[in-house]
């Protein structure tokens, strides 16, 4: 027999070493290099030989079918948008998040709809008995249709059960539980996950199926071990949300068929997960009246924009040393956005603690995010409310000044909907708004500016 050579790889770089060592050669991060799979043995057939379908053929160009598939409707239309408009059919679908968000109702629910649209689904569970999902099932709804359930996490049995039954749509829950027996690792390790997620690769390629994979997430945020996970699907969504609250997020962070970052909101009940189709309303339940350190701002979530608060609280420092902190937002942001304040609009800070936080637990990245980062701090520390109904939004430079953001007609609109007479924006955008009505606009161009609002 051949002697079967380790190859250790990087897990964020690809970067491949035959030693293990701390640090990856590649992007020089400490602790990345994982085991590789071992190559197959000689006479033995990886999963890449054992492909099932058709044998593939170069085509001319002429020759490839443009023809669009037509996609199969979740039945949830927040969940369609994340995808693209709907299910395509022979996709790879990876529903990442942590335990107990709520990944096995969703797509419990998605295959309740498919089945009862006609589709023939398969849903593979790994992790519960069936005593258990039929328990689950109960609380969601009544099941019609060709839907049948299989606990089982051998991979190679899985496929022979796929291609006898030819389901259209599968659930694979969760890739960690999967194993494959000729893979010498534990499941759940790099080199199982990359094994099985080949095999589903070829079963989606080779007999058209639409399979949903479920991964789990590990605590540095990265579904569980393996990135490249992400690199062999066609789409990766992320159900996100606080565990206290009871919406959740689904956000496609990468999609082969249509636009990333949209996202679709849902709420736990106790009949399973519902679809919120207005989050702006959602996000701005509960919201203070006439109170500083509130401001709403205007997000952009893919082609959606939605309406958030963001609050602030400054005070003053008990201890010598300034505690700040962010919640939904980027700390190192919020920092910078305070020595803005200091330096450029002349609001003393630094002997006072600040915490920032968007309100319902959401995570915003957006720099549109920033002026009203700065309008709340600066609320708070000159104890001035800023008017309810107005919106805020821009991004602010180390200058002090106020940088156009994308799409600004769409979050002028969505305000003007949810019963917003005010917007202070980026004074470089009002231009594009000319024919806006019905809403009073405010431009600024720099922080000192937007603080005589106040
Ligand atoms: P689950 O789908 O099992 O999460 P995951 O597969 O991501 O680990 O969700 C479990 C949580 O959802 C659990 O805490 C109970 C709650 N839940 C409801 O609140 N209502 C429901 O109808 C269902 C089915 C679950
Ligand atoms: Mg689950």
């Amino acid at each position: 027999m051949a002697k079967q050579t380790t190859i250790f790889y990087c897990k964020e770089c690809g970067t491949e070493v035959s030693k293990w060592q701390g640090q990856c050669p590649g992007c020089k991060a400490w602790n990345t290099l994982v085991e590789a799979p071992a190559a197959p043995a000689s006479g033995k057939k990886g999963a890449a030989a054992q492909r099932t379908g058709a044998l593939n053929r170069p085509a001319a160009l002429e020759q490839i079918e443009t023809e669009e598939q037509a996609r199969l409707s979740s039945g949830m239309p927040e969940l369609d948008r994340v995808l693209g408009g709907g299910l395509v059919p022979g996709s790879l679908i990876l529903v990442g998040g942590d335990p107990g968000i709520g990944k096995s109702t969703l797509l419990l629910q998605v295959c309740r709809n498919l089945a009862a649209g006609g589709s023939r689904v398969l849903y593979v569970s790994g992790e519960e008995s069936l005593r258990q999902i039929r328990l689950r099932a109960d609380r969601v709804g009544k099941f019609d249709g060709d839907i049948r359930f299989l606990c089982e996490t051998d991979l190679d049995r899985i496929r022979e059960i796929m291609e006898e039954e030819r389901p259209q749509v599968a659930v694979i829950d969760s890739i960690q539980t999967m194993y494959r027996e000729d893979v010498a690792a534990a499941p759940g390790s790099v080199s199982q996950v990359r094994e099985s997620t080949l095999v589903l690769l070829s079963l989606a390629k080779g007999l058209g199926i639409s399979i949903f994979i479920v991964g789990h997430v590990t605590k540095e945020g990265a579904v569980a071990g393996p990135r490249m996970l992400e690199h062999m699907v066609d789409a990766v969504l992320y159900f996100e949300g606080d565990s206290h609250a009871s919406y959740r997020i689904l956000r496609g962070v990468k999609n082969r068929f249509g636009s990333t970052n949209e996202i679709g909101v849902f709420e736990m009940s106790e009949g399973g997960l519902k679809e919120v189709p207005n989050p702006s309303e959602y996000m701005l339940s509960g919201r203070p009246q006439g109170a500083t350190g509130s401001v709403v701002a205007c997000s952009m979530e893919g082609t959606r924009p939605l309406l958030l608060e963001v609050q602030a609280l400054v005070c003053r420092t008990n201890f010598g040393m300034p505690r700040r902190t962010a919640a939904g937002t980027d700390y190192n942001r919020v920092n910078l956005l305070m020595a803005v304040l200091e330096k450029r609009a002349g609001l003393h800070l630094s002997d006072c603690d600040a915490y920032v936080n968007v309100a319902g637990g959401m995570k915003i990245s957006e720099p549109a995010l920033d002026l009203a980062i700065v309008m709340a701090l600066a609320s708070s520390a000159k104890d001035l409310p800023v008017d309810e109904h107005t919106i805020v939004f821009g991004e602010v430079g180390l200058s002090g000044e106020v940088r156009a953001v994308s799409q600004t007609e769409q979050r002028v609109a969505e305000a003007r909907k949810l019963g917003f007479t005010r917007v202070i924006l980026p004074r470089v955008s009002l231009k594009r708004l000319s024919g806006m009505k019905g809403i009073e606009l405010v431009g600024v161009s720099s922080v000192a500016e937007a603080m005589r609002q106040l």
